[in-house]
């Protein structure tokens, strides 16, 4: 479990939930580059972070935007398989011993390149499109469902390494990571 405080949001609009949780993402990657933090708490906060809102996002609010037309399958696809590609840069970080070595630096700046480029995408082509083409009651419906999830996600430790592992072999499964990981080898 995590001691970091991750907010504990219940209800809101869903693209202000979201937007509060990238601006949570932010600056716990700002404090995972910072040597006077202690990193390793730092490192397993983002994970619980990253796995529940993820999650939260493909259970209730990627399926329900499909279906109100906002976003299309290629849209939602695509940002199911860049929250595979954070998982799997998140684990490199989990999986290092020490966190004042030259492969955490590396290891968590890839991390940052993948996670920032999708909370750019994401705001651009999901939440926009959520806010001009969805109506404020199913916002606010969407954003209780993505709140409970994320929540429960948190409180069942979703960060453990153990979980991420979990995930990352599933995502490889299913080929999520295909284009992640073949790009790795060239
Ligand atoms: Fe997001
Ligand atoms: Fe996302």
């Amino acid at each position: 479990m995590t001691n970091i405080d991750l907010g504990r949001p219940v209800q809101g609009d869903v693209v202000d939930v979201i937007l509060d949780d990238h601006r949570r993402f932010e600056a716990l990657l700002r404090d995972l580059r910072d040597s006077s933090q202690d990193r390793d708490a730092v490192r397993h906060a983002f994970a619980t972070l990253h796995v529940a809102h993820a999650e939260a996002e493909e259970k209730y609010v990627y399926p329900k935007l499909r279906r109100k037309h906002a976003v299309d399958e290629h849209e939602a696809e695509h940002g199911e398989e860049e929250h595979a590609e954070g998982n799997a840069a998140l684990l490199k970080v989990l999986e290092l011993k020490g966190t004042d070595t030259e492969a955490f630096a590396d290891a968590v700046e890839e991390l940052a390149r993948v996670v920032n480029h999708h909370l750019t995408e994401e705001e651009l082509t999901i939440l926009n499109p959520a806010r001009d083409e969805v109506g404020p009651q199913v916002r606010a419906d969407l954003g209780e469902q993505f709140c409970t999830e994320r929540n429960s996600q948190i409180d069942a430790d979703c960060g453990s390494i153990d979980n991420v592992r979990r995930i990352v072999s599933a995502a490889r499964k299913e080929g999520l990571l295909d284009e992640y990981e073949g790009r790795d080898d060239d």
